[in-house]
């Protein structure tokens, strides 16, 4: 059962208080426990952060592709693509990216409520937005993944050539570059995606995903190895 306010903190509710007085909670008829046992996994948020250019896209979509091959219920949520649709209002001021993160981790609590392995992939670069995604997310099933690779290297992989638009002066508040990077202090996991390869990284978070049993280790996985 997704009760609010389960877990969640007061500081939380308070962030997050209704602007109505007059709206109740609607609980639901089958429980989150029932669509578990349907799906065989645990929903949960994988919450991938890192400077733009470490790889969160990558290694999101390369995780979701093993999970859906092993018959998984995976979704990504991109920064990018969100800010085509839901978030399409929010610019990359410090506001506008912590509302991008109030939305985006709502909606991430909502997918692992609803049973899916959710991989978000946001810059998400102040610690209390991520700190307040996780309160949004189901207790115990927010699971933070940093991206750690230096903006040196970001910058030579520069995929988008935004880079290139920052230091030709056509960029402004770019994170890492004019805008902070907050380090996570507890992160589950630490990719150096520099020194790994895709599949390393995939296979890193599969067995995350194994050892804290949100999906069995069973034949197909082999504790995540078989990327
Ligand atoms: S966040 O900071 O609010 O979490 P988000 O992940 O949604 O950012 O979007 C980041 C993407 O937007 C980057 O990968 C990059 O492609 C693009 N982008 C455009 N302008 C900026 C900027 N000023 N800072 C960071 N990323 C930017």
């Amino acid at each position: 059962m997704y009760v609010r306010g389960k877990g969640i903190t007061a500081s939380r509710t308070s962030v997050n208080r209704p602007k109505s007085d007059n709206i109740t909670w609607n609980q639901a008829t089958i429980g989150r426990e029932q669509r578990e046992e349907q799906l065989g996994q645990r929903g949960c948020v994988l919450w991938l952060t890192g400077l733009s250019g470490s790889g969160k896209s990558t290694v999101a979509r390369a995780v979701e592709t093993a999970l859906l091959k092993r018959g998984r219920l995976a979704y990504v949520l991109d920064g990018d693509n969100l800010r085509h649709g839901l978030n399409a209002d929010l610019g990359f001021s410090a506001e506008d990216r912590d509302e991008n993160i109030r939305r985006v981790g709502e909606v991430a609590g909502l997918f692992a409520d609803a049973g899916a392995i959710t991989l978000v992939s946001f810059i998400s670069p102040y610690r209390a937005a991520r700190e307040r995604a996780r309160q949004a997310a189901p207790e115990g099933r927010f699971l933070e993944i940093y991206l750690d690779v230096d903006l040196a290297e970001c910058e030579r992989r520069d995929p988008k050539g935004l880079y290139e638009r920052v230091r030709a002066g056509e960029i402004k508040n770019f994170t890492g570059v004019d805008a902070p990077y907050e380090l996570p202090t507890e992160p589950a996991l630490v990719l150096r995606t520099a020194e790994l390869s895709v599949s390393e990284s995939v296979a890193a978070i599969l067995d995350l995903l194994v050892e804290q049993g949100f999906f069995p280790a069973d034949a197909g996985t082999q504790r995540g190895r078989s990327v």
